[in-house]
């Protein structure tokens, strides 16, 4: 080989070695880019899928009101990383939790509210609206996204124009009049409550549905849930002991309310998950262990409730009255 022919073998060596390197660290930043977007739009995604799935439940902030809150530190992470994390919050959402979904409190003999209530079925695979993708997203969204920024993608009010038309979807309630009924739903239209709370599938979505408000509790006699959605409306902040506290038995039967009175939930609803003073302990019916995946991440015992979100609505103590008479007979 011939001293020049050397040199351009030897040129063209290195070109290509130049060339594949650079390839290479390019595509090594071009790859970590695609894998952050990646990332940046399953949050995204999930955000928006959190504002009009979940928000009614959980809190525009997470903070919890019929369902747990859900910006807790301990479900926090990468889904990448935090696989258990990841796996107890997607099987939660497209699984559901044995129970009834619509919103149900009873007031143990130790004054607290407890609750009875539980995580609807979401996964397409059940019928739900929620894909694996989206399920995976919201997931994503819980543990990484940025909680401030949910509010902003609640899906608007939906109010027909006709008020005649919205006041006839609004529910009567039991033991009213028509005509009784009728003028606690225009206090209830007039001064703003349908802007955030929905019932038959009209209104807002900030809180939660209220079609079945006056069975949210079905053990306290009808006067005193009465009285508390009076204080409750009268100043949401100033009350104390505002339902619930996130006591779930997962399906199992109450534990401190009058028993006999209370239907059990499902049959298929074994385990009986029983928060004491010093911790969570899980129980069968039949005193068997229960296999269950959502034990992994106890909840905190008690549960603090952030402030509430719901401004007090001004009104006069008449309308006030006339409003929570219907609410607390709604359902019953
Ligand atoms: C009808 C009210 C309701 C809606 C809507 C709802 N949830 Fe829930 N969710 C609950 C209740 C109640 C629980 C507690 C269930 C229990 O104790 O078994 C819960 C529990 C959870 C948990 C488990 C929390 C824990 O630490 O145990 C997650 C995660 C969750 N929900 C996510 C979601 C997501 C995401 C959505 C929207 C796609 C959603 N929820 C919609 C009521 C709701
Ligand atoms: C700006 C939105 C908003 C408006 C307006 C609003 N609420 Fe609420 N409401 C909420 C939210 C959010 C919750 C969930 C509880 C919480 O934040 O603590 C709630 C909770 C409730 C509850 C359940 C309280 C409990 O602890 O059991 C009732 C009942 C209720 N609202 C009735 C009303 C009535 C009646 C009006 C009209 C006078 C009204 N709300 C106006 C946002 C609103």
């Amino acid at each position: 080989m011939s001293g020049r022919r050397y040199i351009v073998v030897l040129v063209l060596v290195w070109a290509l070695i130049l060339t594949w390197g650079l390839y290479l660290a390019f595509e090594g930043t071009r790859m970590a880019r695609a894998e952050e977007e990646h990332w940046e739009d399953l949050v995204h995604r999930g955000m928006v899928t959190f504002a009009e799935n979940c928000v009614v439940c959980h809190g525009a902030a997470g903070q919890g009101f019929v369902g747990p809150p859900l910006n807790r530190e301990e479900l926090r992470g990468h889904p990448a990383e935090d696989k258990d994390i990841f796996e107890f919050i997607v099987s939660t959402v497209r699984d559901g939790r044995p129970g009834t979904t619509t919103p149900r409190w009873e007031r143990l003999v130790t004054g607290e509210w407890a609750s009875y209530t539980a995580m609807p079925t979401f996964g397409a695979v059940h019928g739900g609206p929620l894909n694996e993708l989206f399920l995976r997203a919201v997931a994503t969204f819980i543990m990484m996204g940025d909680w401030s920024e949910v509010s902003a993608h609640i899906p608007p009010a939906e109010i027909p124009e006709d008020r005649e038309v919205l006041l006839s979807r609004l529910p009567n309630a039991a033991g009213l009049t028509p005509e009784e009924s009728r003028r606690a739903k225009e206090v209830f239209v007039d001064r703003g409550c349908i802007a955030c709370h929905s019932m038959n599938g009209v209104g807002g979505k900030v809180g939660p549905d209220l079609t079945q408000v006056g069975a949210w509790t079905q053990l306290t006699p009808v006067e005193e849930w009465e009285a508390f959605l009076y204080s409750w409306v009268e100043n949401p902040p100033a009350m104390e002991n505002r339902a619930p506290v996130y006591w779930s038995n997962y399906g199992g039967p109450l534990p401190y309310a009058a028993a006999g009175s209370v239907q059990t939930r499902t049959a298929g609803a074994q385990a009986a998950r029983v928060q004491t003073g010093t911790g969570t302990s899980v129980t069968g019916i039949g005193g068997e262990e229960a296999p269950s995946v959502w034990e992994q991440i106890p909840l905190p015992n008690p549960i603090p409730l952030n402030p509430t979100q719901m401004p007090p609505m001004p009104m006069t103590d008449e309308e006030r009255a006339i409003l929570v008479h219907w609410l607390a007979r709604l359902g019953r």
